[in-house]
């Protein structure tokens, strides 16, 4: 039988933190042991806020080396970045012209990031989720991987598939959307989601100490003010982490010692820090090695965008054909 096809992807920008890897990475490698898997660097998606050309490039490729070291080799799927594979600003702009605008206006990402970037609220900012449904539906994948944030996404990748369908005759399958464990977890700061642009993030690849720095001044239950104060877990980020990072006898120690206040918030991090740690390190080590090595990262790029663009120019071939764009 064929192996169900998955697709996800993120953006270069910024430093890839805790959100992302426990909402979407480390689930895209569980899922490589079972699914046809192609994960892609969404640079496209990434101008829709300016972009210097010299750090976008150097953070591409820096993106694309920290997912390897997690775990998406080419040994068990398909990494690629975006813009190698023309077809999904083609696809995209056939999507821009099947979807009513009401539809994009009220995507919640769509209000949050123009509000944050109010100088600069380009068109792109809105069909933004169109460009999105493109990169799932050209290589029609049935299951789609994200953090709790991107779900408005794939249903309108759904109603876009549906549209598209029942136009043009039955073309792109509807993909589910799957969480992790940990759909969302918040920032530092214990209020907005964990994010890239809300200077609020703990990267994967930070030091150590500097990862210790921002637990050990994260924001934890208000409530708890001395530490002898009983805590509420439930309304802690940092235990939501643990649920995320420490092995089971941990997060049941946490979960009752903080509400007893046999331990205090310190003790909590510490022991949180630890397990963070411990499952970083070697996802470090790897990507320190592949920093050295350039060349691999940029080699691994190249074979993942060939078997997508395969992929791809057979499909839109149906799609134009369908939508009576005649062939040369
Ligand atoms: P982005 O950094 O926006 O490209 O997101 C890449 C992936 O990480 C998407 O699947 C997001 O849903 C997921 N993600 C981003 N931030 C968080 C967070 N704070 N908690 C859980 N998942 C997240
Ligand atoms: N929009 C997603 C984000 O901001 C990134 C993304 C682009 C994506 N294309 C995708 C995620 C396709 C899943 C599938 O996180």
């Amino acid at each position: 039988m064929e192996r169900k096809r998955v697709f996800s992807g993120i953006q270069p920008t910024g430093i890839i933190h805790l959100g992302n890897y426990v909402g979407a990475i480390k689930n895209w490698v569980t899922l490589t042991k079972e699914y046809d898997c192609i994960f892609c660097v969404v640079d496209y998606h990434a101008i829709t806020v300016q972009q210097d050309p010299e750090a976008f490039q150097q953070g591409i490729l820096r993106a694309a080396n920290t997912l390897i070291a997690c775990g998406t080799t080419p040994e068990c799927c398909t990494l690629f970045v975006q813009s190698h594979v023309r077809e999904h600003t083609e696809l995209a702009w056939i999507f821009n012209c099947l979807t009513p605008i009401g539809d994009l206006e009220r995507m919640t990402q769509f209000k949050d990031k123009s509000q944050q970037h109010r100088d600069n609220i380009n068109a792109g900012l809105l069909t933004y989720p169109l460009l999105q449904a493109a990169d799932i539906l050209l290589y029609r994948a049935q299951i789609v991987p994200v953090g709790e944030d991107q779900v408005q996404h794939i249903e309108l990748t759904r109603r876009t598939a549906r549209r598209f369908n029942s136009r043009f005759g039955e073309t792109f399958p509807e993909p589910d959307w799957l969480l992790s464990q940990t759909p969302r977890i918040m920032g530092t700061d214990g209020k907005t989601k964990m994010s890239k642009s809300l200077g609020n993030e703990i990267g994967i690849l930070e030091p150590p100490e500097a990862i210790w720095e921002k637990l050990r001044t994260a924001t934890t239950d208000e409530n708890r003010i001395r530490r002898t104060d009983p805590g509420n877990p439930d309304i802690c980020n940092l235990y939501t982490m643990h649920k995320a990072f420490s092995p089971a006898e941990t997060i049941a120690v946490v979960n009752v010692q903080c509400r007893s206040a046999e331990i205090g918030c310190i003790d909590c991090k510490k022991m949180l820090h630890e397990n963070i740690m411990r499952e970083l390190a070697p996802i470090q080590a790897r990507a320190a090695e592949g920093e050295r090595n350039p060349g691999y990262v940029r080699g691994v790029l190249r074979q993942g965008a060939e078997k997508c663009r395969a992929l791809a120019a057979p499909l839109m071939q149906d799609v134009r054909a369908k939508m009576g764009l005649p062939g040369e």
